[in-house]
């Protein structure tokens, strides 16, 4: 039922505060600072030997893998990869017997995903799933899991399973983190600010009708570059997977710093760059990156923090989204970056639910 929504994309984009809730629901435990998952089927004891994790993926959610990655390794302090799951499938790297896998997958039937996890767990590793769709493959042949509660997604276009996966990696790594160097007082920050998260995004979708004005201007455009570093990298990546796969417009991600090893080349009137430039740790050096973009003349969208100033003098326009955390950027980022892409589409005239060449789910190899 789309409600009054145009496209099932719209109305899953907007559902984003409520599926994050649901992400959460019943899995934070306040006394002890840390989060609590049913179905991981595995004892503390063996969680605390874990000493490397692997995440297994195809594309938005090998996305979400990524932001994985840098949560577990900078949380939990566990060596982490992200592999694309039809490269690990075929290839055999070296995993320590104390190597937890997970696949995750929205639809729980992606055929690469499954058979990464198949090879895994016929190694003998604890191998898990963060899946939506309950009762799918993936799921029941996992060895334990955690849910998405993301309810359906209908448009072929990954978008709140995409900030589910990521909140619920928060909470693993907080989970993992907390039964090892993760103190008390860094728990309760951590939960403090991911319990204000479904209103930020709640906030970010005000920008709707923005993004929508600031797609006219950009739709004709034939390359993108979406551009980010840290938390925003993955973020950038996933902004531009939306971008092709809905509009046809050629798009490529990059961490902003790798742009001056090749693609700046690309940079000119006629190519639009897409900033994922909220305040952190790394900001003046994004807005250094940003700077070079403006000196060769490409157009920027910035994806900004409210009350930064600055950059609305240096930026051709600018999309601003609630001040966060790092780690927590690639959630409200994804708002504005979900929107500027189904508007852009919707301009296009293409059909966002159903775009050409896709299905959604890749049950083939
Ligand atoms: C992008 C998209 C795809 C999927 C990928 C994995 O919007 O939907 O890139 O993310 O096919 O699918 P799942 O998560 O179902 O394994």
């Amino acid at each position: 039922d789309l409600g009054d929504f145009e496209h099932y994309m719209l109305k899953e984009i907007f559902e984003q505060p409520q599926t994050l809730e649901n992400a959460m629901r019943g899995r934070i435990d306040e006394d002890e600072a840390t989060a609590k998952f049913g179905g991981l089927n595995l004892d503390p004891q063996q969680l605390r030997k874990i000493d490397r994790v692997v995440l297994t993926a195809c594309g938005t959610s090998w996305h979400s893998g990524l932001v994985g990655e840098y949560l577990l390794e900078e949380f939990a302090r566990i060596p982490t990869e992200v592999e694309y799951a039809s490269e690990l499938r075929y290839r055999n790297p070296p995993m320590s017997e104390n190597t937890m896998i997970f696949a995750i997958t929205q639809s729980g039937e992606t055929a690469d995903t499954l058979a990464a996890m198949r090879e895994c767990k016929r190694k003998g590793h604890p191998t898990l799933a963060i899946c939506n769709v309950v009762g799918s493959t993936i799921a029941r042949e996992a060895d334990g899991g955690i849910y998405l509660h993301a309810g359906p997604e209908v448009g072929v276009a990954s978008t709140k399973a995409f900030t589910s996966q990521v909140m619920v990696l928060i909470q693993l790594a907080l989970f993992l983190g907390r039964m090892r160097h993760l103190s008390y007082p860094a728990g309760r920050r951590i939960i403090d600010a991911i319990h204000q998260v479904p209103d930020q995004v709640r906030k970010c979708l005000e920008c709707n009708d923005l993004v929508k004005e600031i797609s006219q201007k950009y739709c004709n455009f034939n390359n993108f570059l979406y551009l980010g570093r840290l938390y925003n990298f993955p973020g950038a990546l996933e902004g531009a997977l939306k971008l092709k796969e809905i509009s046809y417009i050629h798009a490529e991600g990059y961490p902003a710093a790798e742009m001056k090893h090749g693609p700046i080349a690309l940079v000119d009137e006629e190519t639009p760059s897409v900033f994922v430039v909220p305040r952190g740790q790394i900001y003046p050096k994004v807005m250094s990156n940003l700077e070079e973009v403006k000196a060769r003349k490409g157009p920027v969208i910035a994806i900004a923090c409210e009350g930064d100033r600055k950059i609305a003098d240096i930026a051709d326009d600018v999309i601003y989204v609630p001040d966060v955390d790092d780690f927590l950027q690639p959630l409200v980022t994804a708002i504005p970056l979900q929107l500027l892409s189904y508007h852009i589409a919707v301009q296009r005239g293409c059909n966002v639910d159903r775009p050409r060449n896709l299905a959604k789910s890749v049950t083939v190899e």
